[in-house]
């Protein structure tokens, strides 16, 4: 599967990569984790987890996209031929497919904010409400709201069944030509309107605490967990080892310089992850729910709905970035889609539409375990996690890194230099300081550090 077109122009490939990145990671589940985690603790072993192994690891990626041209399973078949590092490439399949299974059903949460603020459902209170003081009848009129939307047992499962067709349509029509260009015009605006509602909520009361909260470190609380936690989060968010990446520099043309759009990409993606806990933990500070024991989705799902309360016009807001971040979501669902059904049109040599309705259907039951984890099956749990934070945990936290692990060493040690230096100079035209660096960390740093950072919770 040689791929011979590549992308028009510089924004159009950093914004269809930068596509793939920005999805629920940066505006669900990041602030979710930075709340679990301890804050600004978090945070900074976030950024630092998003440099030191983030860039290095989606450079290397993008090189053996470029220089290879296939996906990374096929990457894997071309560089190795027959010995056992094939087993590498069918990580990506498994870890995909279960996060597809519950990002599909965030996907479906955020249509339905959309379509109960286009109904207006979402802001109108029940009248028992009214006997709390202001700042509390909001906060137990969204979690009511919340209940009804996410924990109940069919409302959600029907928008994620509509999510879920959404993208059947979308994988069989062809990615590039719809949902790409819609998306290129709804990012920046997506962008645009998370400035404003940073605005409106550091104009909160008790913003400051906030603040304090998100980006002032208490370095007592960095733990081995809060470590694997950070590089779970920079790999899910930058959407590393699982060859998604691979795929996109494969249309990359010769000239484009890998360092420079990994460092862009990943500053991107880590900004919007910013602009949302300026966003959100403001809020949560002045609404008085910090320090609560809060399921993830309650910050994006109750208190991001009390800032937009804050506003004039909050059905419209609420609509507009809802409705922007399911365009957004749609653009991670369909890439991460993509590497299992892939895997079956190559491997299998089945035909498109087949691979699609094959990867697909069984989505349907999975999603729906997933959703009723969060209300009537939330009873189940596997090692203390509901079925939903599990499939979560052990994808997004072991599988991702493990697979960043394995290709690094992939790069490091056994592909010809000649690739990632080729590709890192595009073939000698450009000099590359970074060079050195990077395949210093690839072959050192990155295997050795992600692996002590996965062991570590053992190491008690
Ligand atoms: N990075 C996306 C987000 O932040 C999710 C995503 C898309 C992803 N493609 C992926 C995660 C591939 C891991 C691997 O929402």
């Amino acid at each position: 599967m040689k791929s011979k077109d590549t992308f028009g122009s510089k924004i159009a490939l950093v914004a269809a990569t930068v596509g793939s990145a920005v999805g629920l990671g940066n505006v669900w589940r990041f602030p979710a984790e930075t709340q679990a985690n301890g804050g600004a603790a978090f945070l900074l072993v976030y950024i630092a987890c998003v440099f030191l192994l983030g860039v290095p690891v989606m450079v290397g990626e993008f090189a053996l996209g470029r220089g290879i041209k296939e996906d990374a399973v096929g990457v894997y078949r071309r560089l190795a031929g027959k010995t056992p590092w094939w087993l590498a490439g069918t990580l990506p399949i498994i870890a995909s497919y279960m996060i597809l299974s519950f990002y599909i059903v965030v996907a479906g949460w955020t249509l339905e904010y959309f379509f109960f603020s286009v109904t207006g459902d979402l802001f109108q209170s029940s009248s028992e409400t009214i006997a709390y003081s202001w700042g509390e009848a909001c906060d137990v009129q969204f979690k009511e709201k919340m209940t009804e939307y996410i924990q109940s047992d069919f409302k959600p499962i029907i928008f994620t069944f509509i999510a879920i067709i959404l993208n059947l349509l979308i994988l069989v029509n062809g990615v590039k030509k719809g949902i790409g260009k819609i998306s290129n015009i709804l990012m920046p605006i997506l962008f645009i309107i998370l400035l404003l509602f940073c605005c409106v909520s550091l104009s909160l009361p008790k913003a400051t605490e906030g603040l304090k909260f998100f980006m002032s470190p208490d370095f007592s609380k960095i733990t081995p967990m809060v470590c694997v936690n950070a590089l779970g989060q920079a790999f899910f968010s930058l959407s590393l080892g699982m060859g998604v990446l691979s795929t996109s520099a494969s249309y990359f043309p010769k000239d484009t310089k890998l360092v420079t759009t990994a460092i862009t990409v990943s500053s991107l993606d880590l900004l919007v992850a910013l602009m949302m806990g300026v966003i959100i933990f403001p809020a949560v500070t002045s609404f008085g729910l910090l320090g609560n024991e809060l399921e993830g989705a309650t910050l994006v799902f109750v208190t991001l709905p009390q800032v937009f309360s804050q506003m004039h016009f909050s059905e419209f807001w609420s609509a507009l970035f809802f409705l922007l971040l399911f365009v957004a979501a749609l653009t991670s669902t369909i890439s991460i889609a993509e590497v299992t059904i892939k895997f079956f049109e190559d491997r299998f040599k089945v035909s498109r539409i087949k691979s699609c309705i094959l990867v697909i259907l069984p989505l349907f039951i999975l999603s729906s375990v997933c959703s009723l984890s969060q209300g009537t099956l939330s009873h189940i749990k596997i090692f203390g996690y509901s079925i939903f934070d599990a499939l979560d945990a052990c994808s997004s936290n072991i599988m991702l890194p493990v697979g960043a692990i394995i290709m690094s060493i992939f790069i490091g040690w056994y592909v010809d230099k000649k690739v990632l230096k080729d590709e890192m100079t595009n073939h000698g035209e450009i000099n590359s300081i970074m060079y050195p660096i990077v395949a210093f960390i690839l072959k050192w740093i990155a295997p050795v550090l992600i692996t002590i950072v996965l062991l570590s919770p053992l190491l008690k």
